[in-house]
């Protein structure tokens, strides 16, 4: 199946499906002699791992990630970097009413008109495991990028309940099960969160993921601008629908001079930027600010709630999904979206180390 590589100099290549024995990426482009073992990557992994919460699947995943190439005594070689997760609650029984029947909203109608067969059990490769294999190419994007640049991902949205931005506190993210930056809409959204489980429906959301100590610089103008891989990256990720870099759509609804950021010269002599409603890029290149992705999440497809389908026969009937499944997949997606980050990011880094001198 062709389309599952992402990146030019940092390169990788995810393998597997939702139920078979194992899910993996081979990263490639990762410059050698650079620390990395297993216990560099697992946090990250774990940060997305399903089963932590009642407001994401009970499907239980160690995630345990193991290295079978590429690193040499601690050390990366410069050679494919292959990362591998085993599977090992696949629980296929669940899936048995997919066999034959579509799920509205998810990809098995897609899948079985492109290639005439797919592997139903949990949604094979359309399923979100793949993310995992993501997760693990952005630990090692992570240490390309080094400790200077940081990538944070918030959830600012569930359903039609956005987070306050004056509350917002990067320390509240990790204190809730939603990755929530306002303590305030977090609470909240546990009450109206558990309405929608219970119900056996789901919900969408919104996340944000924002870089900073970003070199101004990095970006290839004309057709791989930052922003324009930054938008494709993101929109790769399961059932997101919508990105928006800096003010996004709402740009729209701005003048010219509520929009341009205005510059000063800084107390330091470098410039300062006033405001950062271009998300920290100007001409599909970084300037130095923060740089500031959002993207919308549908709500997840598989549900409860019987819904109106057809058969693979062409006959009418309804589905129930039962399996395990998120009632909010964009929380899970904030792991995923920095992953996605960090590896355009050390891509652009690696690609302006090979194109400009200075
Ligand atoms: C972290 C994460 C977990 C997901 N889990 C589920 C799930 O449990 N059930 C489901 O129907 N969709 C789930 N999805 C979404 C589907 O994978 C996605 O809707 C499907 O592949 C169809 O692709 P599309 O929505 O991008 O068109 C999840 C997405 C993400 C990001």
């Amino acid at each position: 199946m062709a389309g599952n590589s992402f990146g030019t100099a940092f390169r990788f290549t995810t393998w597997g499906e939702s139920h078979g024995p194992a899910i993996g990426v081979v990263v490639d482009g990762c410059p050698s002699l650079l620390d990395l073992s297993e216990e560099d990557i697992q946090p990250w992994l774990d940060k997305r791992r399903p089963g932590q919460s009642r407001y994401t699947t009970q499907r239980q995943e160690p995630d345990r990630v193991r290295i079978l190439s590429g690193v040499f005594e601690g050390k990366t070689t410069g050679t494919p970097l292959s990362l591998m997760i085993e599977n090992t609650d696949q629980r296929s029984k669940d899936y048995g009413d997919i066999v034959g029947k579509f799920r509205p909203g998810h990809a098995d109608y897609a899948y079985e008109r492109k290639y005439g067969i797919r592997d139903h059990r949990g949604g094979g490769r359309s399923s979100a495991r793949e993310t995992a294999c993501r997760v693990a190419a952005g630990a090692v994007a992570r240490k390309v990028l080094g400790d200077t640049i940081t990538v944070r991902g918030a959830l600012v949205q569930i359903g039609p309940h956005a987070v306050d931005r004056s509350r917002w506190d990067w320390d509240a993210v990790h204190a809730n099960p939603f990755f929530c930056p306002d303590p305030e809409a977090a609470a909240r959204w546990a009450d109206y969160l558990d309405g929608i489980r219970k119900a056996g429906s789901s919900v969408g959301a919104v996340v944000e993921v924002v870089a900073s100590g970003v070199p101004a610089g990095l970006g290839e103008p004309l057709y791989d601008k930052l922003d324009g891989d930054l938008a494709r990256a993101m929109m790769t990720i399961n059932a997101v629908k919508g990105v928006e870099i800096g003010d996004g759509f709402a740009a729209a609804a701005l003048t010219g001079e509520e929009n341009a950021d205005e510059m000063r010269r800084g107390p330091d002599g470098r410039p300062l930027f006033l405001a950062n409603h271009a998300g920290g890029i100007l001409g599909g290149i970084s300037t130095g600010q923060d740089v500031v992705v959002r993207f919308a999440v549908k709500p997840t497809s598989s549900i409860l709630v019987p819904r109106r389908t057809i058969d693979r026969d062409g006959n009418d009937t309804e589905i129930v999904t039962r399996g395990r499944h998120d009632p909010c997949v964009g929380i899970r997606a904030v792991p995923v979206g920095e992953a996605m980050m960090a590896c355009v990011l050390a891509d652009h880094l690696l690609r302006q180390r090979a194109y400009t001198v200075r």
